[in-house]
C-alpha cells in the first residue's frame, strides 16, 4: 500500500510516520518514525500539524478511521510548530540537544584520529622509501609507528576500526601498507596475540609488497591477463621483498617469513613455494586474508572495487579455501556484517554510511546519517548500540544513490581503516536492550 496522509488525530501506536517538518523544527530524534507511545501522540497533537504521512509497510497496524478518531484528539487550534512545550516535549527538545553535544565530541575525536591517521601515512611513505634504500634507522622509526599502533589497540581498550577520508591517487601504495598493517594488527588482538607478536606481524603486514618495488609498474598495473613471464616476473615480489629486508640485517625472522608467505595459499595453490597449509606462518595467514580483503576494496580501478560488504561476502562465498578458515570467519566477525563504508538503508528508511565498528561489538556500528534536513559538516552520527529501535536492513550501492545522497555521504573511493578509541567504550552497560 502505497504511503498516504492522515489527519493526527487518526494516529495510534503502531502507526509508522512521516512527519512534514524540517529536522530543527519537531523534537523528535528522526524525522520518520513508528508511534510507540502516548506521550509521543500528544507531542505530536502540540506540534499543532493538521497531517502527517502514514508509510502502510511499515506500520505494525493502520490509523483509525475518521470515525473512530475520538473528537477530544482532534487539535483545536493551530499552534505555531515551536508551540510544543509540555514536558514531554520538553524532554525530548533536551534528548536532541544533548545528542548534538554527544555529536560535536565525537567530531572531535573522528578528525584527531584522522589527523594521527595522515601523519602515520606519511611516515609509511618515509619509511618504506628509505627502507629500500637500506636505512635501518627507517626500519627503527617503523618499529615505533607499528609499537604506537599496538598500544593503541591494547587488550583493556576499547578500540574502534574506523573508516578514514581519503581517496585513490598517488599514495594508495602507501594507505595499502599501513590499512593492512592495521587490520592485520587489529585481527591478531583479537586471536589473542600478545604485543610483541603485534607489533612483529604489523611490520611484515607494513613491508608485505615492499618487494613489488621492483617489479615494473606496467606488470603491477595490467588491466589484462598476465602473460606467463610477467606472472612470473610478478610472483618474485615476496622473494624481492626478504632480500631487501635482510640487507638491514635487524628484521625479526618471523617478520620475513610472513613478507616471503604472504601469497601462499591455505590449499596449496599460492605463490612462491605453493606451501600446505601446515607450512604457512599464522602471521602471513592474516596478512593474506586483509590484504586480499583490502584489494578488493581498493581495486586499481576505482570502478571495479567491491563495496566492503560484497568483499567479505565473495571472500566468504568464492574464495573460502584459500583461507584459513577460523582467522577468515574472525575478521567477519571484528568487521562485522557491514564493514566501515558500507553505505546502507536502515529501518527507519534512512540511507547512511557505516563509518566504525568496535571489533567486540560488531552488530553495533556507528553510522553516518543522510538527511538532507542537516548540513553535510553537522552530519547526524548514529551508534547503533543506543538506537535499539534500529536497524540495517540492507547494503546499497553507491551508484544507487542519487547524486545528492552520493555527494553527501561522499562514498570513499578508497576504503581505509584506522583505530580510534571506540565511542562505545563505555560497553554493555552503555546499551539499550530493545
Ligand atoms: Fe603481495
Amino acid at each position: 500500500m502505497p504511503e498516504y496522509k492522515v489527519a493526527i488525530d487518526q494516529l495510534r501506536e503502531g502507526v509508522f510516520i512521516r512527519l512534514d517538518l524540517k529536522w530543527f523544527e519537531h523534537p523528535f530524534l528522526f524525522s520518520s518514525f513508528k508511534i510507540t507511545s502516548q506521550e509521543q501522540l500528544s507531542i505530536l497533537r502540540e506540534l499543532g500539524l493538521a497531517q502527517a504521512i502514514c508509510i502502510p509497510e511499515k506500520s505494525d497496524v493502520l490509523p483509525l478511521s475518521h470515525q473512530q478518531s475520538s473528537p477530544e484528539a482532534r487539535p483545536q487550534t493551530t499552534t505555531p510548530v515551536h508551540a510544543a512545550e509540555s514536558a514531554e516535549a520538553r524532554k525530548l527538545w533536551e534528548v536532541k540537544k544533548e545528542r548534538m553535544e554527544r555529536l560535536k565530541v565525537r567530531r572531535e575525536k573522528d578528525e584527531k584520529c584522522e589527523k594521527q591517521f595522515r601523519e602515520s601515512v606519511a611516515e609509511v611513505k618515509n619509511v618504506m622509501q628509505n627502507v629500500e634504500g637500506g636505512s635501518r634507522e627507517a626500519f627503527e622509526e617503523s618499529d615505533r609507528l607499528m609499537q604506537s599502533i599496538v598500544a593503541s589497540l591494547m587488550p583493556e581498550k576499547e578500540s574502534a576500526v574506523q573508516l578514514m577520508n581519503t581517496t585513490f591517487g598517488k599514495e594508495n601504495v602507501f594507505f595499502h601498507s599501513l590499512n593492512v598493517a592495521v587490520l592485520s594488527m587489529m585481527l591478531a588482538r583479537e586471536y589473542g596475540l600478545d604485543s610483541e607478536m603485534m607489533r612483529i606481524l604489523g611490520l611484515g603486514a607494513l613491508f608485505h609488497d615492499l618487494g613489488k618495488s621492483r617489479v615494473p609498474k606496467n606488470i603491477l598495473h595490467k588491466a589484462v591477463p598476465l602473460t606467463r613471464a610477467e606472472r612470473n616476473f610478478y610472483q618474485l615480489h615476496p622473494r624481492y621483498g626478504i632480500d631487501i629486508l635482510s640487507r638491514l640485517d635487524m628484521v625479526p625472522s618471523e617478520t620475513m617469513r610472513a613478507v616471503y608467505q604472504h601469497h601462499e595459499r591455505n590449499d596449496g595453490r599460492g605463490f612462491p613455494e605453493g606451501l600446505p597449509a601446515g607450512k604457512i606462518s599464522l602471521f602471513a595467514k592474516i596478512i593474506s586474508i586483509v590484504n586480499v580483503y583490502d584489494n578488493h576494496c581498493n581495486r586499481y580501478n576505482p570502478q571495479d572495487s567491491l563495496t566492503p560488504h560484497e568483499a567479505l561476502a565473495y571472500m566468504f562465498g568464492m574464495q573460502k579455501a584459500q583461507f584459513d578458515s577460523d582467522l577468515l570467519a574472525l575478521f567477519i566477525q571484528c568487521l562485522g556484517v557491514y564493514p566501515p563504508g558500507t553505505i546502507v538503508k536502515l529501518s527507519n528508511g534512512f540511507i547512511g554510511m557505516v563509518i566504525s565498528v568496535n571489533p567486540r561489538n560488531p552488530l553495533y556500528p556507528s553510522l553516518m546519517i543522510y538527511n538532507p534536513e542537516i548540513p553535510r559538516k553537522e552530519a547526524l552520527i548514529y551508534d547503533l548500540m543506543e538506537e535499539p529501535d534500529l536497524k540495517i536492513e540492507h547494503s546499497i550501492k553507491p551508484s544507487q544513490l542519487d547524486q545528492e545522497a552520493h555527494d553527501y555521504l561522499s562514498p570513499r573511493t578508497r576504503v581505509t581503516y584506522y583505530v580510534a578509541e571506540s565511542e562505545a567504550a563505555q560497553g554493555e552497560s552503555h546499551r539499550r536492550l530493545p
